[in-house]
């Protein structure tokens, strides 16, 4: 049997994508008789007709390697349907190129934004599967997607390491991780770092509230504190905001800054913004995201064979599963502000502010 795949890695990187393809690859060339195309910066390469023929050599020597090998860009999906002024109709132009270049079908892996142009495709008739990666960790029907583990190993080094700085200063360390609009990523590590206070986007919170936890941290001769933030995360009354009204005048002042200056100027004590940003989601992926992507990668390799498009792959427990992607398309997996994690972390003493 032959198959000619098409595959692309669309919107931000992570750990864990070169695994992924690998081994994608690795058991399409073990189970039938594969060709495999490899589409070059995500749907801009298909859209545009860029592309690579691959051979076993290009997937040798992956398995460890950050970023992908195939390059990646952001096309909104929200711009997908709409005709710029270059006048290229992109889903035509994307179905045109499936033809031209021969393919069985089309393995995307991404986050939100690609699995929705995945399901795009798939209702436009093109055969899709999908791939979860993010180190957000925010796709639906997936208990966890490829590259979250990686960012929380780093996130959580990251607070461990301003632990130290912290206490020798008596300062408080306010750490804004990435995430998206999902709190994830800062829950798993503010809890792995020890953090005092941990912000989420979930749980609006009451700057008074964070300066409360600081300061009786204070009184308990403790003379410093960190504060995990999550990008998303926002004040009780930014939440009760429209998202228009919500406009940050100063995208350099993240929240962490705005969080820092406030805790700074009502309890007097030195306190600083670390915003870790991309270096979340670089180098190596950490051996649990090497697993979890290869065995993802291979499942979609075997739906493949099995002829079965139209889903994305995730793990449910320590079940590699199949979901319909008109189902996990447009949802987003938020942390459940009663989650059991949340619930621990209370228990220990942490802050949410709310
Ligand atoms: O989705 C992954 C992510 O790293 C988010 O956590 C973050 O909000 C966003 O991408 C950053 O995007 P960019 O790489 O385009 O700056």
């Amino acid at each position: 049997m032959r198959r000619r795949i098409g595959i692309l890695t669309a919107g931000g990187d992570c750990p864990g994508l070169n695994a992924c393809i690998r081994g994608v690859a690795r058991a399409a060339y073990e189970l039938f008789d594969a060709e495999i195309v490899g589409i070059a910066g995500g749907y801009g390469g298909l859209i545009d007709g860029q592309y690579q023929e691959m051979s076993k050599r290009d997937f040798s020597g992956i398995l460890t390697r950050g970023g992908t090998i195939l390059g990646t860009s952001r096309t909104p999906y929200r711009d997908m349907r709409v005709i710029g002024t270059d006048n290229v109709d992109k889903v035509a132009a994307m179905k045109d190129n499936y033809k031209w270049l021969r393919l069985d079908c089309l393995v995307t892996l991404g986050g939100n934004g690609t699995h929705k142009t995945a399901n795009l495709l798939s209702e436009e008739g093109l055969n899709v599967i999908g791939l979860p990666k993010t180190i957000d960790n925010d796709i639906w029907m997936t208990d966890v997607t490829f590259g979250f583990q990686t960012a929380v190993d780093i996130a959580t080094e990251v607070i461990d390491r301003l632990h130290t700085t912290a206490d020798s200063h008596g300062r408080v360390m306010v750490v804004e991780l990435m995430g998206n609009k999902a709190g994830w990523l800062t829950l798993e590590a503010g809890i792995a770092g020890g953090a005092d206070v941990v912000l989420l986007p979930e749980i609006p919170y009451d700057i008074n509230k964070v300066i409360a936890a600081v300061e009786a941290r204070g009184r308990n001769k403790k003379s410093f504190s960190i504060i995990a933030v999550a990008e998303g995360a926002m004040s009780q009354e930014e939440a009760s905001m429209k998202k228009k009204e919500r406009v940050n005048p100063n995208p350099y002042k993240t929240v962490a800054h705005r969080i820092a200056e406030q805790v700074q100027e009502k309890t007097g004590l030195e306190c600083r913004a670390v915003v870790p940003g991309h270096i979340q989601r670089g180098g190596s992926p950490c051996p649990y995201d090497r697993v979890l992507s290869t065995r993802l990668g291979v499942r979609a390799a075997e739906l493949i064979r099995d002829g079965k498009y139209g889903v994305t792959v995730g793990i449910h427990g320590d079940e590699v599963v199949d979901n319909p992607l008109k189902e996990v398309a447009g949802k987003t997996k938020f942390v459940p502000a009663d989650h059991q994690l949340i619930r621990t972390a209370r228990n220990i003493g942490i802050v949410f502010g709310d």
